[in-house]
């Protein structure tokens, strides 16, 4: 395949573009370096700098290209109001600009970077009143260390599910909406366009070449820097959230997968993939599991506080990606979080 894969530079873009290379594919990739990922470093070789939302100039990059990999973006939680203009731009409007120089240069396939984080809350069961989409947890139950969220109807705790791609959107943040709306607009796209599309919705994704501790970087990051300075990760809450962390490696692999998918599919063809390890883990449990390949003894700081805007659980069903395109994970969990814990980070 011939391969345009955007946000070459980042973390997930560039162990794409590595895995597409050791297939034996050709990728033309292209990133805008942003300062808030990149600091002042330049692009890697073989990667142009190139903004997604630039309009014009996109007929010689498209030229003989197979399928669009369209990992660039901006990530992280939205810790800022002040940070929506920039997620509405880069994500959406990017999306955008990129879809219609791909119709208007005639190319109809492409893989998307979705996330977890369109579903909201996880999926919960009461044992008597069966799935629940759980009210907000109460502020009192958070300060009296009673984390569990509750049936809205019995008020008993509820029991954390796996999540599939059927579950309803439910973005509750600036980056999450962002991510929905990509979704939304490649969606519309391949009907418009008689296109084909697939969106991978990955869940916590680590690994090598992951951004330092940032308001925005994932915690097993967070947890690593913590040890790296002689302290004890501080976990929230009592350690018992529940997630599923998927190695960049993984993440890799699926897009390939999902590019040969889509190369070869129908036009009109769009679908969705949970991109995770099918190896559910407990944060408490991550911490330690970075803590293992430090050899510094340091225990998880379980604090006991929490942040409001967190969600609870949230678990993947990695069946549809399997049974669909043949992607299973192949790094587990145990594994990848020890050998994480040394991994050289992106400055
Ligand atoms: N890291 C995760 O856990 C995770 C989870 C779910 C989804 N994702 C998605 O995966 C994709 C890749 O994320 P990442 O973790 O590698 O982040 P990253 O910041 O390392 O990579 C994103 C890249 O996109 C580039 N970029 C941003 N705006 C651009 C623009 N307008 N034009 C061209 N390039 C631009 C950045 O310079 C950066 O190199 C994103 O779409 C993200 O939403 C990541
Ligand atoms: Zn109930």
């Amino acid at each position: 395949m011939r391969v345009l894969l955007t946000g070459a530079a980042g973390f997930i873009g560039g162990a794409i573009g590595t895995a597409l290379v050791e297939g034996g594919h050709e990728v033309v990739g292209v990133d805008l370096m942003l300062p808030q990922a990149h600091g002042s470093a330049e692009a890697p070789e073989g990667v142009l700098v190139r903004d997604v939302r630039e309009a014009g100039g996109w007929g010689d990059l498209l030229e003989g290209v197979d399928v669009v990999c369209h990992q660039a973006a901006v990530v992280g939680a939205g810790v800022k109001v002040a940070d929506l203009p920039d997620y509405a731009s880069h994500n959406d409007l990017g999306t955008a600009v990129l879809l219609a120089a791909m119709h208007e240069a005639g190319v109809g396939r492409m893989v998307v970077a979705s996330s977890m984080v369109v579903y909201g809350e996880g999926r919960y069961l009461c044992a008597e009143h069966g799935r629940q989409a759980p009210p907000p947890r109460a502020v009192a139950a958070l300060d009296a260390g009673d984390f569990d969220v509750k049936c809205g109807v019995c008020g008993r705790s509820l029991e954390w599910a796996l999540v599939d791609e059927t579950a309803p959107l439910d973005p509750r943040g600036a980056y999450a909406a962002s991510k929905a709306a990509q979704e939304y607009y490649v969606a519309s796209w391949v009907r418009q366009a008689g296109a084909a599309a697939i969106g991978l919705r990955y869940h916590n994704v680590y690994g090598p070449h992951m951004p330092r501790d940032t308001p925005y970087s994932g915690v097993a990051a967070m947890f690593r820097s913590s040890l790296e300075r002689g302290e004890a990760p501080n976990v929230y809450e009592d350690g018992a959230q529940m997630r599923d962390f998927v190695h960049v490696a993984d993440v890799a692999r699926a897009n390939v997968a999902a590019m040969e998918a889509v190369v070869a599919a129908d036009a009109g063809h769009w679908a969705t993939y949970n991109v995770a390890s099918g190896h559910p883990v407990a944060i408490r449990d991550v911490a330690e599991m970075v803590a293992t390949g430090t050899a510094s003894g340091l225990a998880p700081n379980v604090t006991g506080q929490y942040r409001l805007g967190d969600v609870r659980h949230v678990v993947a069903s990695p069946e549809r990606a399997r049974t669909e395109l043949g992607f299973s994970a192949q790094v587990l969990p145990e594994d990848g979080l020890r050998e994480f814990a040394t991994a050289p980070l992106r400055a």
